[in-house]
């Protein structure tokens, strides 16, 4: 495989000149000058899959939003992070994720601690501009820790990739189609029975939302350390 040079690339966010090297992320790089853009599949430390779409940003030359989490930066590339038809299509990402599962925040363990929650907040996104489906998802709670409501699960698969690429367990994976996806432990089987889960947590703490949760906690302690992921990383290398 021929690797191309990293090279360092100068380009425009929001009208202003930066600079970041050719094998970094709009994101990336937007960040690293203070720029935010929004996310939730993304989690610092692990793969991107570009699944969720929040962080869409106007790329000058294309019709399409652009996911900033895996648009590579190219000389002199114009890029807009926020503008009407942005923030009309992330409230629109948004009530897709709330009508589809059921987030109701006052009954959830996660509330005050939820991504999703906070991105709504943020844009902000007072009602959902879809109707809810009110899918009824079985609670898997056999594991002695923790449990998988799948009916908080917004699908990002952050814990399938720390599963994969940072505990090295492969316990978790998807199951179903379109709105009836889930996430599976080994082949589909109680959480309990999982005989490649190591029980050590991390799907639960980078869990955006309540669908990962320690057991008998309340909803005033949890706190979810998403930050971890990047610790274990950087930790890895010394
Ligand atoms: Fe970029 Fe989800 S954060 S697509």
């Amino acid at each position: 495989m021929i690797r191309e040079k990293v090279r360092v690339k100068t380009f425009k966010v929001n009208g202003v000149d930066i600079t970041g090297q050719s094998n970094q992320t709009v994101l990336e790089v937007a960040r690293e000058h203070g720029i935010e853009i929004p996310t939730l599949c993304y989690l610092e430390g692990v793969s991107c899959v570009g699944s969720c779409r929040m962080c869409i940003v106007e790329i000058k030359g294309s019709h399409e939003l652009i996911p900033a989490c895996t648009a590579k930066i190219k000389e002199g590339m114009e890029v807009i992070t926020n503008s009407p038809k942005i923030e009309a299509n992330r409230k629109m990402i948004l009530s897709m994720l709330f009508s589809e599962r059921s987030h109701t925040c006052s009954t959830c363990v996660a509330n005050g601690d939820c991504e999703l929650q906070s991105k709504s907040v943020e844009l902000p996104l007072e009602h959902s501009q879809v109707p809810y489906l009110n899918q009824r998802f079985e609670i898997d709670a056999s594991h002695k820790n923790f449990v998988n409501d799948p009916n908080r699960c917004i699908l990002c698969t952050r814990c399938i990739r720390v599963c994969d690429e940072i505990e090295g367990a492969y316990a978790i994976g998807l199951a179903g189609r379109g709105l009836n996806t889930r996430i599976i432990h080994d082949m589909d089987e109680p959480w309990a029975d999982s005989k490649s889960c190591t029980s050590c947590g991390k799907c639960v703490y980078v869990c955006p939302t309540g669908a990962l949760y320690e057991k008998d906690v309340t909803e005033e302690e949890v706190v979810k350390k998403r930050e971890i992921i990047l610790e274990l990383v950087k930790n890895r290398g010394k």
